[in-house]
């Protein structure tokens, strides 16, 4: 399964990055994840969303081709980021390509609710008529105090996290495929 992460930071130590990280190389054998970098895309502008720059075609297409979308996202003023809001926004025009495409959320922040009002927002632009994303249902990876659960590599030293990560890749897998066996019946 190929499955492209989009991060809401674009900061160097950005824990949501290191986070995407541990998932990207503790479930290598489970799934093809790539992070994809979203530091170069434009403000979306509704006069160039039929000729965009290069930059967006790539993302766009990446995402197209890929089996399911991965958010990690931090929290901005108990929302989502703005970063993240803008590469939705060409994700849900011209071609479309998230619509029917799944989608699992995880959120990281060293504040103890760990993204849940963001993640709560995100959830509700997924289900938005241009992106029309089906949604990992009854797992919500909210990691608060990620500092204290994180070393300096990115490696989670927090074992219940842990675990509780494990659980909801199993879940995702049996998820995602219950539903190709939905679009194929
Ligand atoms: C924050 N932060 C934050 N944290 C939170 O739990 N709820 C919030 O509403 C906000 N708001 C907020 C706004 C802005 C503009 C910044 C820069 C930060 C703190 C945020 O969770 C923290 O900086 C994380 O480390 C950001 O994620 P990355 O960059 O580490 O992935």
């Amino acid at each position: 399964m190929k499955i492209v992460a989009i991060v809401g930071s674009i900061r160097k130590d950005s824990y949501n990055l290191k986070f995407a990280q541990y998932v990207q190389e503790r479930y290598q054998d489970r799934f093809d994840l790539e992070i994809l970098n979203i530091r170069e895309i434009p403000f979306f502008n509704q006069d160039i969303e039929k000729k965009p720059s290069v930059v967006v075609t790539d993302f766009k297409n990446k995402v197209k081709n890929a089996d399911a979308v991965l958010w990690v996202t931090p929290e901005y003023n108990g929302t989502v980021p703005g970063i993240l809001v803008n590469v939705i926004d060409w994700l849900s025009r011209v071609d479309k390509v998230m619509i029917g495409k799944p989608s699992w959320i995880m959120g990281a922040s060293m504040g103890n609710l760990g993204t849940v009002k963001a993640q709560m927002h995100l959830r509700d632009i997924l289900f938005s008529p241009g992106i029309n994303s089906p949604l990992l249902p009854s797992n919500e990876v909210y990691v608060g105090a990620v500092h204290t659960k994180m070393d300096e590599d990115g490696d989670i030293t927090h074992q219940p996290t842990i675990e509780f990560l494990d659980s909801v890749v199993n879940n995702f897998i049996d998820w995602f495929n219950q539903q190709s066996q939905n679009v194929s019946v």
